[in-house]
């Protein structure tokens, strides 16, 4: 029989709902083999460990607002909207243009937007959950009508090109969303309602020395290049995953076993592999990008999102787990009913 599993809660009804969504790479891939030139690795290391066989890197005056430009024109077209119907952009990001103004400003003025608020969230690799959480919270009291969220990085700026510990694992590019109101129009027709149902976001700066840049204008004045200890953060991803997403599915009453497509961060394959067996979440539900596109830190789930979407499989109506986990440590789960 259908209906709650006894037990469930009942979630009220979502206050905003993903209406459009879109993604840029840039054009140059560098692939393992590639890298091999550059530093003393090899195919097989990187694939076994990360699942990684190339990602993309910014041209030279590609910036992490270009990338970002690009994503949110595509989300716009998609949902059907221009610019004039957007009254805040909330972009996540680690490699800003410049320190200030942010980098979501400098969106809003190549898309022509004249008014509306536009900001940028810093949470490294969990930034697009906590830049959804935060347009969701803005839409929810009011604040805002229709949001661009956007994950966006140019994490090749900030490589030791000869530290291959690191160099291997990232790449660019950008996804973002569109974020709408709930009006009469977005509930689906079954009467399940669309849109974000629960968040869940957690931050222990006590690992903030595991995965930093050891740069920035108050302590160095420069802009400094990104350090892992990479099994330190490896150990703490996979709990803090089941955290997070335990703590979502309790909130909204549900089990794995409802969740349509998981989007993780893509930081690595076994990570990945690791969290959803942990979940029980089936491994055909799991939308993987890392092997193309490495760990684009804010950017890898929009960007995984746009992907599944445009291949057909996440579809209206789907229930969307997106979780992440990163450089603070930071980490935070969203469930949507796409
Ligand atoms: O996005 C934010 C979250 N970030 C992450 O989730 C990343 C988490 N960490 C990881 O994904 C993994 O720890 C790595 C992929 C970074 C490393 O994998 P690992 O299995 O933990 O390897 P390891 O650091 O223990 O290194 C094993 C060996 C070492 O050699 P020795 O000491 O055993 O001789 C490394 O020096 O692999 C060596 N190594 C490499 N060898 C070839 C490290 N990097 C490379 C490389 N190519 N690129």
């Amino acid at each position: 029989m259908d209906g709650p599993s006894p037990g469930r809660r009942e979630v009220a009804r979502p206050a905003a709902c993903v209406v459009g969504v879109g993604s840029a790479l840039p054009e140059r891939v560098l692939t393992n083999l590639q890298l091999m030139e550059m530093v003393d690795t090899s195919d097989d290391w990187i694939v076994s460990r990360t699942g990684i066989r190339e990602r993309r890197i910014a041209a030279e005056g590609e910036f992490t607002s270009h990338l970002a430009e690009r994503a949110a024109r595509q989300a716009l077209d998609n949902a059907g909207l221009t610019p004039a119907d957007i009254d805040l952009i909330v972009l996540a990001t680690a490699t800003p243009d410049n320190t200030f103004p942010s980098t979501a400003v400098a969106v809003q003025e190549r898309l022509g937007m004249k008014t509306g608020a536009a900001f940028d969230v810093a949470a490294v690799c969990s930034g697009f959950v906590y830049a959804l959480t935060t347009a969701n919270a803005l839409i929810a009291t009011g604040t805002a009508r229709r949001a661009l969220v956007i994950g966006a990085e140019t994490f090749s700026r900030i490589l030791d090109w000869s530290d291959r510990t690191t160099c291997v694992l990232f790449g660019d590019g950008a996804g973002a969303v569109v974020l709408e109101a709930n009006g009469a129009t977005n509930g689906s027709a079954s009467g399940t309602p669309r849109g974000i149902i629960a968040s869940s976001l957690r931050s222990d700066g006590a690992h903030r020395d595991k995965l930093f840049v050891d740069g920035g204008p108050s302590s160095t004045r420069s802009v400094g290049h990104l350090r892992m200890r990479g099994q330190e953060v490896f150990r703490f991803a996979i709990g803090a995953t089941v955290d997070v997403v335990e703590d979502v599915m309790a909130k909204a009453g549900i089990t794995a076993q409802d969740i349509d497509w998981f989007v993780p961060h893509q930081a690595n394959k076994r990570i990945i592999d690791a969290s959803a067996r942990k979940l029980g979440i089936d491994e055909k539900k799991v939308v993987l990008t890392v092997e193309r596109h490495g760990n684009t830190s804010a950017a890898s789930i929009p960007l995984a999102l746009s992907q599944a979407s445009a291949d057909g499989r996440i579809k209206k109506g789907d229930l969307v787990l997106l979780e992440a986990m990163g450089g603070g440590f930071t980490w935070g789960a969203v469930l949507v009913r796409w």
